[in-house]
């Protein structure tokens, strides 16, 4: 079959499809520009459950991207660290890239709720209150995210919503929030699938649009229900900020690649870049997968005080294009060879009819990666243009295969554009 007509295939099945399933929410793209590199993609990146899920509350069309205080500050955080932050986004650069979200985590209310049921701002760290640290964010045209549990307490025992979310959601809508993380702690037992969705209910009974990020730490399968529930939802218990972890996260949240889509996100944890856990190709290789996986890219460091190199991955302006393309389909490991299975391929396709292949090298040596065409469900016979996302560097017409030799833990990572489709798209 020529190159040719199977890009026709693809393109006319993904199509087909979007037009039997009724109830189906089309994802927001043009036909025309869905990818029609070839059929066997079906294959490779099952998109089945693609768009089948979704909150419809307008938000997430595209992974959510900003900051939030739980990875570097834990339970230290103030008004002024959450301001200081607003600003450094502003100041390097970050926000303008689209880290938008300023999220503060668990501890920044008190003990327990006033008299009359409500949460209260811890007046310590938090005197000016939430609404006023709300407004500073809104003038800077950033926005605003904060965090409650669905249970009795919180992880580190401040009050929980369990129980208390028409309350808790007015109040947070009335203080101009943005966003929640739901978590999962003292929950009483109760499983996920009733106790996530009324807090879904109550957010959107106040009438305000607030990105619901639901934190159940992967342990119902969240990505079987949790669409219809909340715009994204952690796959996996919390990340730390070693090789180890980041590597053990990536697997278990790869699992779940069908489920994703525009609307709703798989959510393998926060980022670690620049807690020094890491060393630079880690933190290269984490930021690279994560991207491709369409997991939400929420800073986890300090970004009032970030190295040089920090700075130069969070802002690599094709990474993110990766984590942000409006096609919307999870990435996922399509091979691993060698010893342990270290050398391995991730892709997945872009709109516009592109294709995004990263090179991860697991092992403790640097090795050669090989991507194929047929391993990553490009024709054998294809030719496309390729470019360097870490190097920025064009580097011509590549047919059948590409490999790069790629440093212990690093991660090379590339954008393929099929020369023979823009031929034949004509
Ligand atoms: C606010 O938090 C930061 C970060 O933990 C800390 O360095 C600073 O001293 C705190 N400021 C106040 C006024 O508590
Ligand atoms: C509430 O839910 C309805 C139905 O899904 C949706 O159309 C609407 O946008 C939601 N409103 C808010 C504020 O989330
Ligand atoms: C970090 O995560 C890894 C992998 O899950 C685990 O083995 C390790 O114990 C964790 N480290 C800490 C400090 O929690
Ligand atoms: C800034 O980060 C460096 C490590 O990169 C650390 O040694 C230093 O203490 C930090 N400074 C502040 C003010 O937090």
């Amino acid at each position: 079959m020529s190159a040719f007509f199977s890009f026709f295939l693809f393109f006319f099945s993904l199509s087909t499809l979007s037009f039997t399933m009724a109830l189906r929410i089309v994802p927001p793209f043009e036909p025309e520009s869905i990818y029609q590199i070839s059929n066997s993609l079906n294959k490779f990146y099952d998109t089945s459950k693609y768009g089948i899920f979704q909150l419809n509350n307008g938000l997430a069309l595209t992974p959510q991207m900003g900051w939030n205080s739980w990875n570097f500050f834990a339970c230290a955080i103030n008004e002024t660290v959450i301001k200081e932050t607003a600003d450094a986004l502003i100041s390097t650069g970050l926000a303008d890239l689209g880290y938008i979200f300023v999220n503060i985590d668990d501890c920044w209310s008190t003990v327990s709720r006033n008299g009359k049921g409500a949460l209260v701002p811890d007046p310590k760290d938090f005197p000016s209150g939430i609404k006023a640290l709300a407004d500073y964010i809104h003038e800077k045209g950033l926005k605003l995210g904060i965090y409650s549990d669905a249970g009795m307490f919180t992880c580190q025992v401040r009050p929980g919503s369990l129980y208390h979310e028409n309350g808790d959601a007015q109040l947070f809508a009335s203080w101009g929030v943005d966003y929640l993380k739901y978590d999962n702690c003292y929950n009483l037992g109760i499983e996920p699938k009733k106790r996530y969705p009324p807090m879904r209910e109550a957010l959107n009974a106040t009438g305000r649009t607030i990105f619901y990020s639901l934190c159940e730490w992967g342990e119902d399968d969240p990505a079987l229900w949790a669409g219809r529930v909340g715009n994204s939802w952690r796959t996996t218990q919390d990340i730390n900020d070693s090789w180890a972890s980041m590597t053990t996260i990536a697997d278990l949240n790869d699992k779940w690649a069908a489920y994703a889509g525009p609307g709703g996100w798989n959510d393998p944890d926060m980022l670690e870049v620049g807690n020094g856990g890491m060393t630079f190709e880690e933190y290269r290789a984490h930021f690279s997968i994560w991207s491709l996986m369409k997991a939400p890219l929420l800073i986890g460091c300090d970004v009032r005080n970030m190295t040089a190199e920090t700075l130069e991955i969070l802002s690599n302006k094709e990474v993110i294009a990766v984590n942000q393309d409006p096609l919307g389909i999870q990435g996922r490991k399509v091979s691993a060879e060698g010893s342990d299975y270290c050398s391995q391929v991730w892709a997945g396709p872009l709109s516009g009819n592109r294709m995004v292949v990263a090179l991860w090298n697991r092992c403790s040596e640097p090795v050669t990666i090989k991507a194929k065409w047929e391993t990553i469900g490009l024709h054998s016979s294809a030719s496309v243009l390729m470019r360097d996302l870490w190097k920025h560097e064009d580097l011509g017409n590549i047919d059948g295969f590409f490999e790069a030799i790629i440093a212990s833990h690093d991660c090379g990572m590339y954008i393929l554009t099929p020369l023979a489709l823009s031929n034949a798209a004509i």
